[in-house]
């Protein structure tokens, strides 16, 4: 069933008038006015369909138009929509997810805090790290550590992990920047291995700052925005030994990652890892309610007892019903090995490109796969530098020309669809991807 919206109405135009675009460039008039989704097909407002290789901020890991999750939203918010769960008030569906939550975490991982979104907590988390050495006598321990390139966040606190960001005034100094283990890029490294030169730049890092002085690293365990680069094997569980040798906490941000995206429930699972903090947000209810989430370890929540934070629609009873319901639907439907699965076909037949001239890696952990263009692939610089509008431009032709949804993070087209994507769309998207790619003249950034 397609929903045409009445043709007379100029859908884009109102959009232009009233809604503020958070990123990008939309001076250009037309818009996307979506209105219906099935799995991974979506339909606009003309009626025309396009398979959905985005997963709207790679988040809708079961697909779209569940009426399953409509249901169960519409029992629960007819029965007990929220109350707070401030204090001594609990409700039983936050119970059973955190239960849930819990159940398939690392070993070590005892609480749930929840929140609503992945920006709120990270801050959230940044705040827990710093309060939990506070309480244990040592104040001092505030900086943090971060890679550089990787996102925790549109909060404040988020542009202090980041760093600062133009234009929003000064931010806490307290980020300290280390080389993200970018195994594409190998000038970072000056020939040598990227996990010893990370670790041994951390070494360097902790013995320069003190480790007295240092709360946290967080870290990506897929480095997600910066265009869905998986690190390597062992960079993860060395760089967690050397923190936890000095007392400093680990966050891993598994916003992204979590939840099939990467093709476990937590990657940090698949690497053995032990983190004091997960993240988490974006595939936790697949984007049909807005909900965030910090697992805690153990001890950490034994010292953290009664903290404040936590916000209004913490332990929303509707959303808590909805993220179990979500678990459910992952678990029956095996989406996370339907995750590997189809990632691992993306990497096979996108795996020719390579041999374009501007395609410089194809690379991708479960269904995060990046292509990362180049401009000259002895430099491997980006070829969004050398064209900026080929950021907006390529997704632009891949969407009108094949119908299919795409985005650019980074310096790579990056795919995220729905972990119900079959065989045959994922089919579909490699061979749209391929010939957008193939048109583009690497002299004149023009697209033939
Ligand atoms: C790694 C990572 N952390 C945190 C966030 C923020 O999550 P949210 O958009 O739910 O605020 C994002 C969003 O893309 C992310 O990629």
């Amino acid at each position: 069933m397609n929903i045409k919206t009445d043709p007379t109405i100029d859908w884009a135009a109102r959009d232009a008038r009233v809604v503020h675009h958070p990123h990008g460039d939309v001076t250009d008039p037309a818009r996307l006015v979506l209105v219906r989704g099935k799995g991974s097909t979506l339909w606009d407002a003309d009626g025309r369909d396009y398979i959905d290789a985005h997963a709207g901020a790679w988040l809708t890991q079961v697909g779209h138009g569940r009426e399953e999750l409509a249901r169960i939203a519409a029992e629960q918010m007819s029965t007990l929509a929220h109350f707070t769960i401030m204090g001594d008030y609990a409700n039983i569906p936050t119970i059973e997810f955190c239960e849930r939550l819990i159940a398939r975490a690392p070993k070590n991982m005892a609480k749930v805090r929840l929140m609503s979104s992945g920006s709120e907590a990270d801050d959230e988390a940044l705040q827990l790290v710093r309060l939990y050495h506070h309480k244990r006598g040592q104040p001092q321990r505030t900086r943090i550590l971060v890679l550089r390139g990787s996102f925790h966040g549109r909060t404040y606190g988020g542009a202090e992990l980041a760093g600062g960001r133009p234009g929003i005034g000064d931010v806490p100094n307290n980020a300290i920047m280390l080389t993200p283990p970018l195994s594409y890029h190998s000038e970072l490294f000056g020939g040598d291995d990227p996990t010893d030169f990370c670790v041994r730049e951390l070494e360097q890092t902790i013995a320069r700052v003190g480790a007295d002085n240092i709360a946290a690293m967080f870290g990506e365990l897929v480095m997600g925005p910066a265009g869905m680069i998986p690190v390597p094997d062992d960079y993860w569980p060395r760089m967690v030994a050397v923190l936890k040798s000095h007392g400093i906490l680990f966050v891993a941000d598994e916003v992204v990652t979590a939840f099939g995206r990467a093709g476990a429930w937590y990657t940090s699972l698949d690497y053995n890892l032990t983190p004091d903090i997960i993240v988490l947000a974006k595939g936790i209810a697949s984007g049909y309610v807005p909900l965030g989430a910090l697992l805690l370890d153990g001890n950490l929540a034994d010292v953290l007892d009664g903290a404040g934070g936590g916000g209004s629609y913490a332990g929303h009873l509707m959303a808590s019903a909805i993220g179990s319901a979500n678990i459910d639907i992952i678990e029956r439907e095996n989406l996370l090995e339907a995750s590997r699965l189809r990632g691992k076909q993306f990497l096979d037949e996108l795996g020719e490109l390579i041999n374009l001239p501007i395609v410089g890696d194809v690379r991708g952990r479960g269904l995060m796969i990046g292509v990362e263009l180049v401009s000259d692939k002895a430099t491997r610089q980006s070829l969004f530098d050398t064209f900026p509008r080929l950021k907006k431009e390529i997704p632009l032709f891949t969407r009108r020309k094949h119908g299919v949804i795409t985005a650019i993070h980074g310096g790579a087209v990056a795919l995220t669809p729905p972990l119900v994507i079959t065989p045959q769309e994922v089919s579909k998207v490699a061979d749209a991807v391929g010939d957008v790619l193939a048109r583009v003249n690497i002299h004149t950034g023009q697209i033939d």
